[in-house]
């Protein structure tokens, strides 16, 4: 009997903490749809061409911050609010979201 325990209370433990855990979908339906699409371009580029060109690190800075990234982007303005109210898990899912569409080689 107790190993059965042993086998289930991980599975319990993992599922909570997934449930908890803010899925970058949800963080872009909320925040980022208007304006960018998976791989199709909208007023924003697809979040597809933008993980074929540029790092985490980049990606994440231009959400937090776009006043301050627009330029070294090669942007002439910056069309995007700042999303620098989003915490930082949130802030890393949507990174890690927007990355999955990154073409496999
Ligand atoms: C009001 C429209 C708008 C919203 C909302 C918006 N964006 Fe943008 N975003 C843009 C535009 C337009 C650009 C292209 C740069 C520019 O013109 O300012 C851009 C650029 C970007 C870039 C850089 C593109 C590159 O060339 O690397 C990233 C990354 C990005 N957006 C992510 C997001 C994420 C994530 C969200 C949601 C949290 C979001 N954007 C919400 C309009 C928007």
């Amino acid at each position: 009997m107790k190993k059965i325990y042993c086998v289930i209370l991980p599975i319990v433990a993992i599922t909570a903490l997934q449930a908890n855990k803010p899925s970058g979908e949800k963080v872009f339906k909320e925040y980022c749809w208007g304006c960018h699409h998976q791989s199709a371009e909208a007023f924003g580029p697809s979040f597809k061409s933008i993980a074929n060109k540029r790092n985490k690190a980049q990606i994440m800075a231009q959400i937090a911050d776009p006043e301050h990234t627009y330029k070294s982007l090669g942007y002439k303005r910056n069309s995007m609010p700042s999303f620098s109210d989003l915490n930082e898990s949130e802030l890393r899912a949507i990174t890690d979201y927007i990355m999955s569409f990154k073409d496999k080689k």
